[in-house]
């Protein structure tokens, strides 16, 4: 790991544990432009890459062809309104109302560490963990500076980057695009990958070619959203798990955000990613600074599995905080698909009676159970305790929980207000909102204006009080509708184009409040289901909320997707009832809970109603989940095969770090008729360790599991799974 800056090719040399990245400065220009990312490389001269010396060469060679060089350099930072057509990360307007900006050399700095980006999420690592570029480029008419952050991680492969504009002119001016990172790669022979979904179908892996032209998927719903991801893969087009080139973009935000792969005119693939510029602008008066979110950039040479094993390891060391890190997590059992919001005191205490007889260690108590919440029509702001649900109070219901020798966890959907509740009758204005247009509602509520402090101090006071009132260990923080009608009252017109991103650094300065004030807290983020599933959040709350679809078979494809970027340990997965409430399907309890397995593990069921012989299959899940979570929860994740591509099975494995212990989920969803026994090949094995498997006690070496395979267990009927233990025992 290192970064060094090489005088006699201006060059910065940028490596990872696997990956370098090189900057190159233009002699007479000071322009910074990109010169390789890829494979480690122990050389830097890669200088020749640039095309300084050919037509239409550089402005200071060729000052008649400026625009035409500017059209084809590869800007580390491209600015809108010189001739670069192509995706430019920032556009200005000054005070000639004008655009263009142009940004040169001005000094730089590198150090051991990594600065946090203040009010905003972003991954970490001590001085001896990691190192730091901050390149400050500048334009010397707008006064304009640009610092552009880099780090690199001893332990992972992964490049970090942010980047910090500030105003050092007498007039204010106006960001009308700030996205956070740029690369152009050479060619345009590559594919992408993103992940697509709506409500209750999130992130499912897309694929296609990347072709000439603009390649964007975005979110302008106040959140990263159910419906596309702040992600990206750009990769070479023989890519598959274990072979290819990729370059993997993740966004460490919440809100709006926009990531564009562009097939450029003279084959080249410009990748950009940042805040969604078309519902943002920010007023930066003299010398105020404005920080765009981290964008995590991880290069794989060997395929996505890599890639995926490289963003699983820099979250978790890097980016998940808290006494939860590295923790278990309790097994839980939420009321919602059991009770909906019909509940009191007396059915969530059958239930926990029930469940903590059978190993279950935490009650959840989900949305209904404040104000006058009979039903989602109303009372959203009102958070008192509706004492004729739970009579008594919270306090009688949380000790008689804790009674049972069980935890006990409440949901919170802090950002929104009911138009029927008192706070809206007090306070109508602290709802996002234009003058002179009504509102349009969602799920009948409006979404709080959150980027206002006395309105966050409001509510978080209300959440505190619940929160202190009683012993309650774990809290759901919901989030149940898109932000639409962008108005803010306390924002001059010249501003509103700033309230999404003022509303993302509001939620975030409430849960680091939320973090600060109860520390033993497990924190658990949800957003109608997976629509707040980022890696923004997973800074704050160790888990998050998959999806609303709870089905063992539609999870298959949430989950491989989810986690192609995110590790096992945050993917909050729960066992449901039959038929599924989502889409009606019925699977095995016992397929439910290896699915479930795969995540942070829990139930959403009513235990004393299912099925006697369900019941009785949980204490044996419950057992199942403390023996393998260290293993599931600290594992290198290997994807084996995809029910979304191949329509039959799913298969994944995950393998101790020290390759001491294997365990392989398989689940056949339709059984084909007159079939032999499936074999499947292991990755990640020690080769010449030889491992049994737990059940069947047979032997193997780890190079005939990975090279020749092994006969899964027959199965008859669809929706069968089984597990694969696999220990070394030599
Ligand atoms: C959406 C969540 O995803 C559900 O789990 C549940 O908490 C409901 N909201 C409650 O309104």
């Amino acid at each position: 790991m290192g970064i060094k800056y090489f005088e006699d090719e201006k060059v910065f040399k940028l490596d990872s544990k696997d990956a370098s990245y090189v900057i190159a400065l233009v002699d007479e220009e000071q322009f910074a432009g990109h010169a390789y990312y890829g494979k480690k490389i122990s050389d830097y001269h890669v200088r020749h890459l640039m095309r300084l010396n050919e037509n239409p060469f550089t402005p200071s060679q060729n000052e008649r062809e400026r625009v035409s060089f500017n059209d084809l350099f590869a800007f580390e930072y491209p600015t809108f309104g010189v001739g670069d057509f192509r995706e430019t990360c920032l556009k200005v307007r000054n005070k000639y109302g004008a655009a263009a900006c142009s940004l040169v050399y001005k000094s730089h700095k590198i150090y051991a560490g990594k600065p946090a980006l203040a009010g905003l999420p972003a991954t970490f690592g001590s001085e001896s963990e990691c190192e730091t570029l901050e390149l400050t480029m500048t334009d010397p008419i707008l006064k304009l500076d640009v610092t552009l952050v880099y780090t690199v991680f001893e332990d992972n492969s992964a490049i970090t980057r942010s980047a910090r504009i500030q105003n050092l002119a007498e007039d204010d001016i106006y960001l009308t695009n700030a996205l956070s990172m740029c690369v152009d790669l050479e060619g345009l022979n590559y594919e992408m990958i993103n992940l697509h979904g709506s409500w209750a179908r999130e992130r499912h892996i897309d694929r296609h070619p990347i072709t000439h032209g603009k390649h964007r998927i975005d979110s302008s719903r106040g959140e990263s959203s159910h419906q596309d991801h702040p992600f990206i893969a750009v990769m070479t087009p023989e890519t598959n798990e274990d072979v290819g080139e990729v370059y993997g973009f993740n966004f460490v935000y919440s809100g709006n955000f926009m990531a564009q792969a562009e097939g450029c005119q003279f084959e080249t693939t410009r990748v950009v990613m940042g805040i969604n510029p078309d519902t943002f602008t920010w007023k930066l008066a003299t010398g105020e600074e404005f920080i765009c979110p981290e964008v995590v950039m991880v290069y794989s040479d060997a395929g996505l599995g890599k890639m995926t094993r490289s963003f699983h390891d820099l979250y978790r060391n890097h980016l998940i905080r808290g006494e939860y890190k590295d923790k278990k997590r309790p097994i839980l059992i939420n009321n919602w698909e059991a009770t909906y919001f019909n509940f009191n005191t007396e059915k969530l205490l059958s239930i926990a009676k029930e469940a903590s007889s059978l190993g279950i260690e935490m009650l959840v108590m989900d949305d209904g159970w404040f104000g006058k919440r009979n039903d989602d029509n109303t009372s959203l702001g009102d958070w008192q305790v509706n004492e004729e649900k739970l009579p008594g109070g919270l306090k009688n219901l949380v000790d008689e929980v804790n009674k049972l020798g069980m935890k006990f966890g409440i949901w919170f959907e802090p950002e929104m207000i009911s138009p029927e509740s008192n706070l809206y009758r007090e306070h109508p204005d602290w709802a996002i909102q234009i003058p002179e247009r009504t509102a349009a509602r969602c799920r009948n509520q409006y979404v709080l204006d959150i980027s206002r402090k006395e309105v966050r101090d409001y509510v978080y006071n209300m959440v505190k009080t619940v929160l202190q009132s009683s012993n309650i260990e774990y809290v759901k923080w919901d989030m149940n509708r898109p932000l639409s009608d962008l108005g803010s009252f306390a924002l001059p017109a010249d501003r509103q184009g700033e309230l999404s991103h003022r509303y993302m650094l509001g939620v975030y300065e409430m849960q680091e409040r939320l973090i600060n004030d109860f520390p033993h807290l497990l924190l658990e983020n949800c957003s109608g289901g997976g629509a707040r599933f980022d890696a923004g959040m997973l800074y704050y709350s160790p888990q998050i909320w998959c999806s609303d679809d709870t089905d063992a078979i539609e999870r298959l494809s949430i989950q491989q997707g989810t986690a192609m970027i995110y590790p096992l340990c945050s993917m909050g997965a729960h066992v449901s009832d039959c038929p599924n409430h989502t889409v009606g399907r019925s699977t095995p309890f016992r397929t439910r809970g290896h699915v479930a397995l795969a995540g942070t593990f829990g139930y959403e069921l009513d235990v004393t109603k299912i099925p006697a012989e369900d019941r009785a299959m949980i204490p044996e899940q419950v057992a199942m989940y403390h023996k393998y979570n260290d293993l599931v929860r600290t594992g290198d994740y290997y994807r084996i095969a995809n029910y979304s591509e191949n329509r039959t099975f799913d298969c994944y494995e995950v393998v101790a770090k020290d390759q001491s212990e294997a365990l392989v989920t398989i689940v056949e969803v339709t059984r084909r008729a007159n079939f032999k026994s499936r074999r499947i090949r292991l990755k990640g094995l020690q080769p010449d360790a030889v491992y049994e498997n737990e059940d069947t006690k047979e032997r193997y070496t780890g190079e005939i599991l990975m090279y020749a395979g092994v006969q899964c267990p027959d199965t008859w009927g669809d929706y069968i799974s089984n597990l694969m233990h696999f220990v070394k025992v030599n």
